[in-house]
């Protein structure tokens, strides 16, 4: 039996976004209020295989995640059988397949969504991932699948920045993919059959096709359409795109039928997101339960101060100050909700330390008003505005 199997559902889990959801932000979601299960932002095969070292930071995780998926994307199979290895040799409790990506650079080269227009290819790429899987469970070393022993020193380091020195135990990781709904347009039935073939455990549908990229709004009846189809095979279906409340979980759960949901955008600045999610559950069986609403998870302005700086403070001690710049993202996120939020974020960012951050909310907390009077360069809408490199 797989992990996967003895979740309680609706399954709520945590969507990868690549440059957002990493080991740090993560293990900030786990402490304040856990996901059922979390995903790895998306590796290149050819970066875990042979790529500079600095590209397997996205292969970090902390043990208070689990379980937590490591997600691939490639079109190479022979680099998938080598990948695969090496997630089950980091102690990964399930690899995952991105074929959903739309960004030009890696879904035109054929990775990612492009995998939706030639499914044979996708399901090659599941048969290769799934004999590494099973040959490395059957035993076989690093060296033996074809690894140069620098590489495997590199997995050994990254185990042991998970303070992990005990070889892995041989067991056999779930596999799973996570999808759209088609390529120009939606062939839900026709793409998820042809998945099935290859029994994943999972197949987690963003309810768009590539073609729409974040365009429109998320179409939950074909989700519901591909719930209906894979219903008695074994693989669990998974509903995404455009959950933005724990109310929004439980509608689109008992309206489509799906065994779960991933939430990728709506966790942005909200850390906090899952911390109601057994009443989430609760509704979406149908039991009265507490009302959870747009914004059940009350965080006052010090809590929410607290979590930003805590998440800020991890992040600058895991990647260290040099490459703070990429916290402001998330600084800018936390600032929503509460007065003269949009001038604060429009403060942050310029941030670049820990201490910089410090300094910014002591003012703000002291006279909250010299931080309004500050020109306004970005507007609500332009300062949430995401970089959509994929899905
Ligand atoms: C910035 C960003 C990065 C993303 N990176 C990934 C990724 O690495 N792998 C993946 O499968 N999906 C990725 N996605 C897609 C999300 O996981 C999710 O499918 C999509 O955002 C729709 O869900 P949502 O409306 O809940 O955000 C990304 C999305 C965003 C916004």
């Amino acid at each position: 039996m797989t992990f996967w199997l003895s979740l309680p559902r609706p399954l709520i889990g945590l969507s990868p976004m690549d440059g957002v959801t990493d080991a740090c932000f993560r293990s900030i979601i786990a402490q304040q209020g856990k996901p059922d299960v979390s995903f790895t932002e998306f590796t290149h095969v050819h970066d875990v295989c042979h790529g500079p070292e600095v590209h397997l930071e996205t292969l970090l995780y902390s043990e208070r995640e689990r379980p937590i998926v490591a997600q691939l994307y490639g079109k190479d199979p022979a680099l998938f059988y080598l990948a695969a290895q090496a997630v089950c040799e980091l102690g990964f409790d399930g690899l995952d397949i991105n074929m959903g990506c739309p960004s030009k650079s890696v879904a035109s080269s054929g990775s990612g969504a492009g995998l939706i227009r030639t499914p044979e290819l996708a399901r090659t790429i599941m048969q290769a991932a799934r004999r590494g899987i099973e040959d490395w469970a059957g035993g076989q070393t690093l060296e033996e699948a074809g690894f140069k022993s620098a590489r495997v020193a590199m997995f050994e380091r990254l185990n042991q920045q998970r303070g992990t020195t005990d070889p892995t135990p041989r067991r056999q990781l779930p596999l799973s993919v996570k999808t759209r709904l088609g390529y120009d347009s939606e062939a839900v039935e026709g793409w998820v059959e042809e998945l099935l073939m290859e029994q994943p455990a999972v197949i987690s549908l963003h309810g768009r096709t590539l073609r729409q990229m974040y365009r429109g709004t998320a179409d939950w009846s074909a989700i519901g359409r591909a719930a209906a189809l894979v219903k008695g095979t074994g693989t669990l279906l998974l509903g995404n795109g455009d959950i933005q409340s724990l109310d929004d979980i439980a509608v689109r759960v008992r309206e489509t039928g799906v065994d779960g949901v991933l939430v990728g955008r709506g966790v942005l600045g909200s850390p906090w997101f899952f911390r109601s999610k057994e009443q989430a559950r609760m509704r979406a069986h149908g039991m009265n339960g507490t009302e959870v609403g747009r914004d059940p998870v009350e965080v006052s302005l010090s809590e929410r101060f607290a979590v930003l700086i805590d998440h800020a403070q991890q992040f600058q001690a895991l990647v260290g100050e040099k490459q703070f710049y990429r916290m402001r993202k998330h600084l800018g996120w936390y600032c929503k909700g509460f007065p003269h939020a949009a001038s604060l974020r429009a403060q942050m960012v310029r941030v670049s330390s820990v201490e910089g951050l410090h300094a910014l909310l002591a003012d703000f907390r002291n006279r909250p008003e010299a931080i309004v009077d500050l020109p306004q360069a970005e507007s609500d809408d332009e300062l949430s505005a995401l970089v959509l490199r994929c899905s």
